[in-house]
């Protein structure tokens, strides 16, 4: 089984994957979270640090670029290419409205003879570094699937990932694991499988599920738990004393980089999903002053450190 990181905008940035490659490894390629392509094609600051090389050092990722022009898509590549990387993906899953508005992300699929027109022209040259796509299964509807699946499978992608949801679903509607069945049957090539997974017993069911399944991608299963990659290949989960190294390393890793404030605002981020439904532990971290209190909040221990 390959296991993609999935990108996650604001979490796995540069300090998240090496911390999370040092301290708990399992996955294959880590997503670079999307820049945003400009007509200047002047990256922020912030996406410059996340693709530079050293930045990734000892580590495969795969940078991904949201656009709906086609010429800054592959200037984009030339760009990838020049910073030492062999591969890129396009983003047509990004739900958010500020994003589809301007009809890139899956805003792209709401128009599928514009997005041909676009994959024409991407593809009317050899292209600087392979291409991959990250798409969502339709913009309204499920049933937009098989007309997207077809549109895609005619162009040369080194592999699409297919989040089974639709646009409007955003991350948290019904999934439908049908639309990777179809993606399989249909033989496109390289299919990536992504949609809560959760637990290796959500692998073991999308493979039973989906025999020819080789890949998967994975966000907040792996946000909650920065181990599963390890279980799912027959590892440990994670003790205590690693999760206490894991927050700490990242938590140092950003106040490094940023400051203390914003460093334990973006843990506090990322605890979300550890902590998920339980109250209790939502109570202690929102309380939680410093990073001990945090970590303490997440493993369920006690009152969170700090004054109140
Ligand atoms: C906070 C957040 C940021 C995200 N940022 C990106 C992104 O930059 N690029 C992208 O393709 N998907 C992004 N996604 C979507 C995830 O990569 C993934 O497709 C989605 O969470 C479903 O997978 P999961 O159920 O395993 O989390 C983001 C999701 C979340 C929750």
């Amino acid at each position: 089984m390959i296991v993609y990181f999935a990108p996650m905008e604001g979490i796995t940035d540069g300090v998240f994957r090496r911390v999370h490659h040092r301290l708990f490894g399992g996955i294959d390629v880590y997503g670079l979270p999307f820049h945003k392509l400009t007509q200047s094609l002047s990256l922020t600051t912030r996406e410059k640090r996340d693709i530079d090389p050293e930045e990734n050092r000892g580590l495969t990722v795969l940078p991904q670029a949201l656009t709906r022009d086609p010429g800054q898509l592959v200037s984009w590549l030339e760009y990838v290419r020049a910073c030492g990387y062999s591969r890129a993906d396009l983003n047509l899953g990004c739900p958010s409205p500020t994003v589809t508005r301007r009809g890139r992300g899956s805003g792209m699929l709401r128009d599928l003879p514009a997005l041909r027109a676009f994959f024409d022209r991407v593809f009317a040259g050899p292209l600087p570094v392979p291409l991959s796509v990250k798409t969502r299964i339709g913009y309204e509807s499920p049933e937009e699937w098989p007309e997207i699946l077809a549109l895609l499978a005619d162009y040369p992608f080194a592999h699409v990932t297919v989040h089974v949801r639709t646009m409007r679903e955003q991350y948290t509607g019904g999934i439908h694991p049908e639309a990777f069945d179809l993606a399989l049957a249909r033989g496109l090539p390289h299919p990536v499988y992504n949609g809560d997974l959760r637990t290796p017993e959500d692998v073991q069911s999308l493979i039973a599920r989906c025999p020819g399944t080789e890949t998967v991608m994975i966000g907040r299963g792996l946000l909650a738990d920065p181990a599963l990659a390890r279980r799912i290949r027959g590892g440990p989960a994670a003790g205590e004393e690693e999760l206490r190294a894991w927050y700490t390393a990242l938590y140092e890793g950003w106040r490094d980089r940023f400051h203390a404030t914003l460093a334990l605002g973006r843990i506090k981020k990322l605890m979300v999903w550890p902590v998920g439904d339980d109250l209790r532990k939502k109570r202690l971290l929102r309380r939680a002053e410093d990073i001990d209190g945090c970590i303490d909040a997440v493993l369920g221990k006690g009152e969170a450190h700090g004054p109140r």
